[in-house]
């Protein structure tokens, strides 16, 4: 039987989803999400984060690019920045579901209380939970940027781009800090 709700969709209505995020860097496990998001949607689009009141490593732009290239063979997968509430941002594209992924019981507190912080927002979006290949279930962002930093191996937790990126981003920033080290010396 077709409930009232599956007969108010229609049958040939496209499912767009929105998966926001800082991806700062995209790593691994974002594209694994990706990839598996847009086997499930009509479309999905990856939603850059805007924040100013975060520092993030790679300029949004920078971000924008990186996604672009990487996301570039899958054709129902577009790239877009935002800013302020994800629930406006889903209404101005038209997303009915939001995709987040979760890696371990850890995430899942946090998740669950923007999932339903969302729904208290906009009752008509939903959220969608996916869970990522179990290799990537350590990955992060954030220590792939202080393993980065600290000069580790990144192989294999992000795409070759990322990693080429992450290795010019921290010579430049070392330029920075010897040469202002120099002109304080001078100073
Ligand atoms: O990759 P992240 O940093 O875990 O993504 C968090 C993100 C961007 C999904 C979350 O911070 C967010 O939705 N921010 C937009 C502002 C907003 O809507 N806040 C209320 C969330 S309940």
């Amino acid at each position: 039987m077709v409930s009232a709700r599956t007969a108010e969709r229609g049958p040939l209505k496209k499912v767009v989803a929105i998966y926001p995020g800082s991806f700062d860097p995209p790593t691994n496990g974002h594209l694994d999400l990706i990839e598996r998001g847009s086997k499930i949607f009509d479309e999905l689009i990856v939603a850059i984060l805007q924040n100013p009141e975060k520092h993030p490593l790679f300029s949004l732009d920078e971000r924008r690019e990186m996604l672009e290239a990487l996301t570039s063979h899958v054709r129902n997968v577009r790239v877009d920045t935002f800013g302020g509430l994800t629930v406006d941002y889903a209404a101005k594209v038209k997303a009915r579901a939001v995709l987040r992924g979760i890696r371990a019981i850890s995430d899942y507190e946090y998740e669950l209380q923007m999932a339903l912080m969302n729904r208290k927002l906009q009752p008509d979006l939903e959220t969608v939970f996916m869970i990522p290949a179990g290799k990537y279930s350590y990955l992060s962002s954030r220590l792939v940027r202080e393993i980065a930093h600290l000069g580790g191996p990144i192989k294999g937790l992000v795409p070759e781009l990322v990693e080429r990126r992450l290795k010019g981003k921290l010579l430049d920033t070392t330029k920075i800090h010897h040469h202002r080290r120099k002109a304080g010396r001078r100073a």
